[in-house]
């Protein structure tokens, strides 16, 4: 899939700014602080319905404004398809797929997929196991649905039993909460482990292009053998700790390269070209899933590489549509110039 044209409307410091994108590659130039990255965050906005910057809506109003627009219209194999999100300060964010209001934030994911990368995502590999959760779970949620409603049906379980062990203490009770909480929860994790099993060898793939072939990456998903059980278990601890410490909420993804655990043992670079591979392997696996070939956004991705590790990039998406930003003019792809929210090709 592609993006055809972009527009936005009163969305951070763009008061009204029109993109037609090539298939190929597209980027966004300019100083700092002018806006190019407001405009990978909107047409990720139009892809899972949220920000990255900010889990509120209305920080992506225009200052001194009422509401903001962006509209999307992509080409898939099988059509277009349009999307039109409107973010309020006062009202409910709503959102249209072809002109048609949805009511559920669930029916925009999968409309167009999106594989978005930054400096920033590398708290995929180094920070703290919530990065990581993260990274599955927006990306999960894009390509399965099932996936989706079970996470969030989990964390309202999840919050509703945290919000009971605050100040309550009768052990009883908390199975009210168990029965759900294991249901939900083994769904996460059958999935997870199916997403990162099916990821593996086209991450091993990519790792390989990328470091030409020094190194060899592995990827294991911690979990719980049993979660009933461990529950269970862990009852009196989580009624001590007034918390839930067991479950999906807590998994993580062991990376190791070479056998050593990247996380803690990998330099900057080596953390860096980790995460760009699962980026990479992310639109061949998601490509293999969906019949079509997600939107690639890279945010100041090239000022972090050499110049052969961003050859071998651009060879790696060269049938990609991509969305990048940058601060020097790139050799390659369509130009947009990008200052202090106006846009000129
Ligand atoms: N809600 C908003 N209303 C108006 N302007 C906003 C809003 N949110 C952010 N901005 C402005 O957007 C600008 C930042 O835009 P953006 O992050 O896209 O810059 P950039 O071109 O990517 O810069 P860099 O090269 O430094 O990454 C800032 O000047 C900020 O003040
Ligand atoms: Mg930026």
């Amino acid at each position: 899939m592609r993006i055809a044209e972009l527009t936005v409307d009163n969305f951070r410091n763009h008061t009204h700014t029109t993109l037609q994108l090539d298939p190929g590659v597209n980027v966004l130039v300019g100083p700092n602080g002018q806006g190019k990255t407001n405009l990978l965050e909107a047409i990720y906005l139009s892809c899972v319905g949220r920000g990255w910057r900010t889990s509120r809506d209305n920080e992506m109003v225009q200052f001194g404004k009422d509401n903001a627009l962006v509209q999307v219209t992509a080409v898939k194999k099988f059509g277009a398809v349009d999307i039109a999100i409107q973010l309020g300060t006062g009202l409910k964010k709503s959102i249209a797929i072809n002109r048609v209001p949805i009511a559920k934030v669930a029916e925009l994911m999968g409309q167009i997929n999106c594989i978005f990368f930054s400096p920033d995502e590398l708290k995929l590999v180094k920070e703290a196991p919530a990065d990581r959760r993260r990274f599955i779970n927006i990306d999960l949620s894009q390509i399965d649905k099932t996936y989706f409603y079970a996470l969030a049906r989990y964390n309202k379980i999840l919050q509703q039993r945290n919000a009971y062990l605050k100040d309550n203490s009768d052990p009883r009770e908390l199975a009210i909460w168990d029965g759900q909480l294991v249901k939900q929860g083994k769904i996460i994790i059958a999935k997870r482990q199916e997403f990162i099993q099916k990821l593996t060898p086209y991450v091993e793939a990519k790792h390989k292009e990328l470091t030409g072939g020094q190194e060899k990456i592995s990827l294991t998903y911690e979990t719980c053998a049993d979660l009933e059980k461990e529950l269970l278990a862990a009852r009196e601890r989580d009624l001590r700790l007034r918390t839930t410490t067991v479950g999906p909420h807590r998994d993580d993804l062991a990376i190791t390269i070479n056998g050593q655990d990247v996380r803690v043992f990998g330099s900057q670079g080596q953390q860096r070209t980790v995460a760009l591979s699962i980026k990479l392997a992310e639109l061949d696996l998601f490509t293999k899933l969906t019949g079509e070939r997600p939107i690639l956004l890279l945010d100041d991705v090239f000022s972090e590489l050499d110049s052969s590790r961003r050859t071998r990039l651009l060879i790696a998406i060269a049938n990609t549509q991509a969305i990048i930003t940058a601060t020097d003019v790139p050799t390659s792809g369509k130009i947009f110039t990008v200052i202090n929210g106006t846009v000129k090709e």
